[in-house]
């Protein structure tokens, strides 16, 4: 972190990296709904926070008025020059119409609801073997010896990368999420080892095709092209992110919320039937991830004067907790019968790996509590959360109950 101010006002000075919001950001934004349906900020060159449901969607099927080209919150406005439309710097997700529709057919297979199936197994024996190595303590850690190393694990098996590199995947996540407030020069540099290390990558392919993500990517041809290298490269980079921090910080905050309220932990271990509604509600009442846009062009939108380039910071989390959309939203409910939450997105960039997401966000909490029926926070002042615009528990001290 900077040593820049903390936030005295939210509403007219909002910023998702201040510790206040990285703590508990709930308080915030529903003081937020009740005073100002879209908030402002100066800093990051300038953007805007709407916390209803009704705005967050507005925005995100809103491709006419809105860009992609950049999802993720910095102090620079990476120009047309640095992301060449339509591809962006990570396609699909920094990919607008009509390109988008392309980029995203082409990773659909690799995350088809039958590729995950096949994958089930393997995400089960990971989970155990975790856990067989966690033994049988009093005291253990459920960020850093189990939540952060299953998303991890299903994502290089997906890409191809070499199993022993699992540390440097959640240092670049950490470079690319966390260091957002740092200045844009310091950013560059920062990312100069990830780019160093997805060209080796595709290297090695190239040399020695395999069957996995990267070969596919490097094949797969749209009307008879192969893919351009940096839509290779960019759809590589967005895999490893979007598939690691996210459904890491799901499996966390999930498993935090049970080492809170022993009732719900009770009731999902006496009625595993249960699981299925119970992911959706930890889904929408933890949803990880925060996306962002730029204004095309200046414009009034949501009563706002807003000009082209600000950001708009697309709280999926705070529209899952809108009042006026869900009942008692503010209460984690585990049987919650109706749930259309937000978390995966809504609109052409809704999330392409739920599929997986939930796959892995299921397993990773049947088989903990299968081992672990009983357990609480041995610290809890010692709980840290992520920084920035994918929200999840990292550092989970339990204590095992017999
Ligand atoms: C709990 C875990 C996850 C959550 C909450 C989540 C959430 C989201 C959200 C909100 C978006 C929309 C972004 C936007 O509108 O700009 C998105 C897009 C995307 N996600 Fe996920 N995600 C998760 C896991 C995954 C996984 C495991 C993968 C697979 C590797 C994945 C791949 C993608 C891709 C490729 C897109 C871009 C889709 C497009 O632009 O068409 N996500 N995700």
């Amino acid at each position: 972190m900077t040593d820049k101010p903390l936030v005295q006002d939210f509403a007219s000075d909002w910023d998702h990296t201040d510790p206040k919001w990285v703590a508990d950001p709930y308080p915030i934004w529903e003081d937020l709904r009740k005073r100002c349906p879209v908030a402002h900020t100066d800093r990051y060159g300038g953007g805007w926070f709407p916390v209803t449901h009704a705005g967050v969607s507005a925005v995100a099927k809103d491709t006419e008025h809105f860009t992609s080209r950049t999802v993720v919150i910095g102090n620079g406005r990476p120009g047309e020059e640095d992301m060449p439309a339509p591809i962006g710097v990570a396609p699909p997700i920094s990919s607008d119409p009509p390109f988008h529709a392309i980029a995203r057919r082409i990773m659909l297979p690799a995350l088809s609801p039958a590729a995950v199936n096949a994958l089930e197994p393997q995400i089960r024996a990971l989970c155990v073997e975790l856990l067989d190595k966690i033994g049988d303590r009093e005291l253990i850690n459920a960020g850093s010896e189990y939540s952060q190393f299953i998303s991890v694990g299903v994502i290089k098996q997906l890409l191809g990368f070499p199993p022993d590199d699992e540390d440097l995947f959640r240092e670049f996540v950490h470079i690319v999420l966390e260091g957002v407030d740092h200045p844009q020069e310091q950013r560059i540099e920062e990312f100069e080892p990830i780019e160093a290390y997805f060209t080796k990558q595709i290297e090695d392919h190239q040399e020695n095709p395999r069957d996995d993500l990267t070969s596919y990517l490097l094949n797969v041809e749209i009307e008879g092209q192969k893919l351009a290298p940096e839509h290779v490269f960019g759809t590589m980079v967005l895999t490893l992110i979007a598939g690691i921090d996210t459904t890491w910080s799901a499996i966390a905050s999930s498993l935090w919320h049970l080492s809170t309220h022993p009732d719900d932990l009770a009731r999902l271990v006496n009625e595993p039937d249960l699981m299925p509604v119970a992911i959706e509600e930890f889904l929408r009442y933890y949803a990880p991830v925060t996306m962002a846009r730029l204004v095309k062009e200046d414009m009034q939108y949501l009563g706002c004067p807003m000009k082209k380039d600000d950001w708009i910071l697309l709280g999926f989390p705070a529209a899952n907790r809108d009042p006026s959309v869900f009942p008692d939203a503010g209460k984690f409910i585990i049987d919650r019968a109706e749930n259309r939450h937000l978390a995966f997105g809504l609109g052409i960039h809704r999330c392409a790996g739920s599929n997986l997401a939930r796959t892995e966000l299921r397993v990773a909490v049947e088989e903990f509590i299968k081992r672990f029926p009983r357990f609480e926070l041995s610290d809890p002042g010692a709980v840290t959360w992520s920084i920035g615009q994918v929200r999840g528990a990292r550092n989970l001290p339990f204590r095992i109950l017999k």
